[in-house]
């Protein structure tokens, strides 16, 4: 089969220059543990976990053969009114990676949609609770929460959002966490800013509580750059949650399934939400699928009425697929195998460490990390904002290194399997190449 296809045309690309793509592809074709190969040939590194995704690495047997034995076995079984057991038995064991009170799953295909579910399921909680006037939702500036109406509306980067209307009504938004120059080349959690969590007690004020059904936050704000929260602030939020009879709910789209070295960030941060949203992880990105997290509290308050009567209006012709739930229970052997959700802790600080390394570079303004996660931010050539990054991008796939940018930060989010050679690797590369765009 030839790498490279006779014709890109039809294919519209997302979140992608598709001209400037077009004119100078990048392929890949295959990919197998830490690398992927490009169409020509060349070995990559993957210092992104595709999109914060694989975080298991590539071609990993334990879910390659779990898809294929699916795909012989059921291919496909109607979502509604009718189960397989591999959905029950997918469910019961997400459950018993989580803490606390949070002992339900609804499925999903993405994060876009986990956090759709996520905010309808805290409106109607509250309106089964007889108290259908908590309909506002309250996000965050710089938050990512996916592209979908609820998700872009709660979701505070400008660039998804400002060419599609009016988007979802009764929103507002908290100031982000990022700025205080005090907190730049932090490792793990800043010092400072904890207080930017009373921004939600100013909205408290100003919409009254009453009309607030949740609070959305990424617990590491990650699409828009990498952005720790300042300690305690995550405990603050919960308390002001607390204290008004808001729901919290955490987009774990990113920091679930080990990125922080702990399961999920709930465990981290040692705060527990009412409602958790993943993806990703949850298959390793090797089929689409989402898992929404609720408390007992949530999915019992559904659970009532004529027991015949379907509770939740909403779901998906794919919720709980059976490739997908074989995909999900091949990638959760795997991490329960190789220790994968906790790796992350025992490799943290010589991460952090080879990161901060680049505090030395002229065009380095500040530089973020936690669990397996890291943010190198470049000074922006003025009146090009986002150009320095991209070359980055583009040099550093030259030189066999993934990376992702978001304007001019370059964020990192290898699998969770890399070893400490091919991190000093990430780091030389990136060394070299921003000193070539310096
Ligand atoms: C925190 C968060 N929420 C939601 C999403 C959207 O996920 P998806 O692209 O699977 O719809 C992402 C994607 O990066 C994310 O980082």
């Amino acid at each position: 089969m030839s790498a490279t296809p006779n014709n890109l045309d039809a294919y519209w690309m997302p979140f992608t220059a598709n001209r400037a793509f077009k004119a100078a592809p990048r392929m890949m074709v295959a990919a197998e543990g830490m690398h992927y190969t490009t169409g020509d040939g060349r070995k990559v590194l993957d210092g992104t976990a595709g999109l914060w995704c694989c975080n298991a690495g590539h071609a990993r047997p334990k879910i390659v053969e779990a898809i294929s034995r699916q795909a012989r076995e059921m291919d496909y079984s109607p979502a509604f009114q009718m189960g397989h057991p591999k959905a029950f038995e997918l469910a019961s064991r997400l459950v018993r990676l989580m803490p606390g009170a949070l002992d339900h799953v609804f499925f999903t295909n993405s994060g876009s949609e986990s956090v759709e579910t996520a905010l309808k399921m805290a409106i109607a909680y509250h309106r089964l609770n007889g108290q259908g006037e908590r309909v506002r939702l309250i996000g965050r500036e710089r938050g990512y929460h996916g592209v979908n109406f609820g998700g872009m509306a709660v979701g505070g980067m400008t660039a998804n959002r400002k060419m599609f209307g009016s988007l979802v009504t009764g929103v507002d938004h908290m100031r982000h966490t990022h700025g205080d120059p005090r907190n730049f080349f932090a490792k793990g959690e800043p010092e400072f800013g904890a207080e930017l969590a009373d921004d939600l007690e100013r909205l408290c004020t100003l919409h009254d509580p009453s009309t607030i059904a949740a609070v959305i936050v990424e617990p590491v704000q990650g699409s828009a750059g990498v952005f720790v929260p300042p300690k305690g602030y995550l405990k603050r939020l919960r308390e002001t949650c607390d204290r008004h009879g808001i729901l919290l709910i955490f987009d774990e789209v990113i920091t679930g399934y080990g990125r922080l070295g702990t399961p999920f960030a709930v465990d981290y941060f040692g705060v527990e939400p009412d409602i958790v949203t993943t993806a990703k992880g949850l298959t390793n990105g090797v089929i689409p699928m989402g898992a929404v997290f609720v408390q007992k509290k949530i999915h019992d308050a559904f659970m009532q009425g004529p027991p015949n009567a379907v509770e939740f209006f909403h779901g998906y012709t794919y919720s709980a697929n059976p490739m997908a739930c074989a995909a999900a229970l091949g990638t959760l052997d795997t991490y329960a195998e190789e220790g994968l959700l906790t790796r992350g802790a025992s490799l943290a600080g010589y991460w952090a460490d080879a990161a901060h390394s680049l505090n030395d570079i002229s065009i380095v303004a500040d530089i973020r990390t936690l669990g397996l996660i890291a943010g190198i931010e470049l000074r922006s050539i003025d009146g090009k904002p986002t150009a320095r990054a991209f070359d980055a991008y583009l040099k550093c796939f030259a030189a066999g290194l993934l990376v992702r940018t978001t304007g001019d930060i370059i964020a990192l989010s290898p699998p969770l399997i890399v070893e400490k050679a091919q991190i000093d690797e990430i780091f030389d590369t990136i060394r070299t190449v921003l000193q070539q765009v310096a």
